[in-house]
């Protein structure tokens, strides 16, 4: 089985960014983590702060891996084309926040991701990523 993470912006600065709503671990080394705890899943990783590269990584995988497990970070909340991206593609993607984001601002209760996604887990930190990758299991 093959299964991708994307993480959106700034969540390259897991582990020092606002450690209160997002925790003190970076994210290779949780991710390091889950790998040596999957490890017959072929699992890869990919992050980017720009737009337009998540959607071209989200077509690139999305007619070929099992599963996509999507932070798209503040742009779940902004895009269109990321949203566009999630329903073009043939790849079941779970769409994953680390905070629970209706929890917070008002803005961060609205997702272009949802209405495509095959599932959404929200506001268990990383265990997030670990409980939407059990979902493909
Ligand atoms: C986030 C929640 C978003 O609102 C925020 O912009 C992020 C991270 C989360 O994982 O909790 O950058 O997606």
């Amino acid at each position: 089985m093959k299964i991708i993470i994307i993480n959106g912006p700034n969540l390259n600065l897991l582990g020092k960014r606002e450690p209160d709503i997002y925790g003190d671990t970076t994210f290779e080394t949780f991710f390091d983590s889950l790998q040596n705890k999957y490890p017959n899943i072929t699992l890869h990783y990919y992050q980017s702060n720009v737009e337009g590269e998540l959607i071209n990584k989200i077509q690139e995988v999305g007619f070929d891996y099992d599963g996509i497990i999507l932070n798209a970070a503040a742009y779940t909340h902004t895009s269109v084309g990321i949203g566009d991206a999630v329903k073009a593609i043939t790849t079941p993607v779970i769409e994953v926040h680390i905070s629970n984001t209706f929890a917070r601002e008002t803005f961060r209760h609205q997702s272009f991701i949802s209405p495509n996604a095959k599932g959404i887990v929200i506001g268990f930190g990383l265990k997030s990523y670990e409980l939407a990758l059990q979902s493909f299991l």
